[in-house]
């Protein structure tokens, strides 16, 4: 779990591992990584090592080829989450964008590096622009002959490439959220 404070996610998946197995959670943010021990602890989760840890220097530390999933659950504008938190407005930036782009492709290239032949990346947002989205999914195709995309179906919405899934907020009543599952071929 590449981006992992506070860690809602890896809650959930210790949960599905049935607490079982190891998850790496990596992030670089210490007041988050704080509370993400607290949720952690407090859920009873013991597979989690949890670590103040910059995603893309993962591959460095683990080594790569080494984890049979990734959860990229990247840094991102946050537009989707606008109804959660409206002071948002006031501080999205176009400007910015390609700054995050740029962090979420560096970060999906280790997550790839780490990733176990046959094994599977999942690449989420809560950010409703395809900038981030499709577009950071389709450069990264575009560049691994070995990566192909494993189809999602609902629950929510197919995304604006073949594929991938969206939710929005008008639709679903949740936040706006992107998501595209990638496996890394075994030949
Ligand atoms: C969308 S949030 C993660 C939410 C988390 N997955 C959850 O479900 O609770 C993105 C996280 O990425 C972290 N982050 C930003 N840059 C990072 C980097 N270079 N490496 C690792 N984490 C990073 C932020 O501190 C933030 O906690």
């Amino acid at each position: 779990d590449l981006a992992a404070a506070p860690g809602g996610k890896t809650a959930h998946m210790a949960e599905l591992m049935k607490n079982e197995g190891k998850i790496y959670a990596f992030d670089v943010d210490s007041e988050r990584i704080k509370r993400m021990k607290q949720i952690l602890r407090w859920v009873g989760v013991e597979i989690a090592e949890v670590r103040k840890l910059d995603g893309r220097k993962a591959p460095e530390v683990l080594g790569e080829e080494v984890a049979d999933r990734v959860l990229l659950d990247v840094p991102c504008t946050s537009d989707g989450t606008i109804a959660k938190n409206p002071e948002l407005r006031w501080r999205l930036r176009e400007k910015n964008i390609p700054k995050v782009v740029a962090l979420q492709r560096e970060l999906l290239e280790s997550a790839w590096k780490l990733l176990k032949p046959g094994g599977r990346l999942l690449y989420s947002t809560c950010s409703m622009l395809p900038e981030e989205n499709e577009e950071v999914v389709k450069w990264f195709l575009e560049r691994h002959g070995d990566a192909r995309l494993v189809p999602l179906s609902g629950p929510y919405d197919e995304g604006f490439l073949p594929g991938t899934m969206r939710a929005w907020p008008h639709r679903h009543g949740t936040i706006g959220f992107f998501y595209a599952l990638m496996e890394k071929k075994s030949d």
